[in-house]
């Protein structure tokens, strides 16, 4: 792994770092790096998340934890899920979960690099970095300071959001960055009754955008009431999701790292 001008903190070992990107806010990134971390965990992977949105923050709630971050002599340390996820978040640090940052630019990226060059992450086979929405400053941050191996995109069926799409791919191809992938969200939903697939958001233009881009779509996640509940109960580590799986795959035979115990 190439170090980029951040230096990672001398106690951390970190095999693979993994950015998971949206063009657009609200579809369902932050659940998707959840949903990957915990796939991850569960296959004896040592998984971290680096929280890097700093003025949405949401993977402490959505994994469970409400206790701010300690430290030590070798730096800051991460909390640990119940499913062995280590999570860092700005909403670690601030006194109060509901505090809200209203950082400038610099500080906020500033606070991003301080989650790669201070925070203890210990022995991790894959770091996940769930990114603000877009293609500012934080993710220019990101691909310019900590060594991402790869990029995924998270993104919903609307028609507008293939164009954002196609921005986000651009931003990592410029960067030199391989994308793996990308991930839809809120595809369809499920009739309880009758199994039959309804196009919530329209018919959807993932695979076209993808093969314009010449990457693959790597799963289709339905919208599913248990995966809000999940979050919102802090237990987003037990959803079985199995739309997940071809993107657990495609970063293990993209981003090799041999599992605990082999
Ligand atoms: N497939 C889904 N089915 C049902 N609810 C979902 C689904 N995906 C996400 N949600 C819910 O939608 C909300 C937004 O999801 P999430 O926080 O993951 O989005 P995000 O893209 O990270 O948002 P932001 O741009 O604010 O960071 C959350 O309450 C989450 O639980
Ligand atoms: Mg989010
Ligand atoms: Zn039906």
């Amino acid at each position: 792994m190439t170090e980029k001008n951040e230096e990672r903190n001398p106690y951390s070992s970190i095999r693979k770092v993994i950015g998971v990107v949206s063009g657009k806010g609200g579809v369902g990134k932050s659940s998707v790096t959840s949903f990957l971390a915990s796939a991850l965990t569960k296959k004896g992977y040592r998984v971290g998340i680096l929280d890097a949105d700093i003025t949405g923050p949401s993977i402490p709630k959505m994994f469970g934890i409400h206790t701010q971050a300690t430290s030590n002599e070798q730096g800051l340390l991460p909390q640990v899920a119940l499913d062995g996820t280590k999570v860092m978040s700005i909403n670690l640090l601030t006194e109060n979960e509901e505090t809200p940052v209203i950082w400038r630019g610099p500080v906020v990226a500033r606070a991003v690099k301080q989650f790669w060059t201070d925070v203890v992450w210990g022995e991790l086979d894959y770091l996940l970095v769930d990114m603000p929405p877009g293609t500012g400053d934080v993710p220019l941050t990101v691909f310019q300071s900590l060594p991402v191996d790869g990029v995924l995109i998270v993104t919903s069926p609307q028609e507008l959001v293939q164009l954002i799409v196609k921005k986000a791919y651009h931003m990592a191809e410029t960067m030199q960055i391989p994308v793996l992938g990308i991930i839809e969200n809120y595809s369809y939903l499920e009739c309880p009754d009758c199994g039959k697939r309804i196009s919530v958001f329209g018919e959807s233009r993932v695979e076209d955008t993808a093969a314009q881009l010449g990457i693959s779509v790597l799963g289709r996640l339905p919208l599913n009431q248990n995966y809000a509940a999940a979050a919102d109960a802090g237990r987003i580590y037990e959803v079985e999701n199995e739309y997940i799986a071809t993107a657990v795959e495609t970063v293990e035979r993209a981003l090799p790292c041999a599992p605990r115990g082999e």
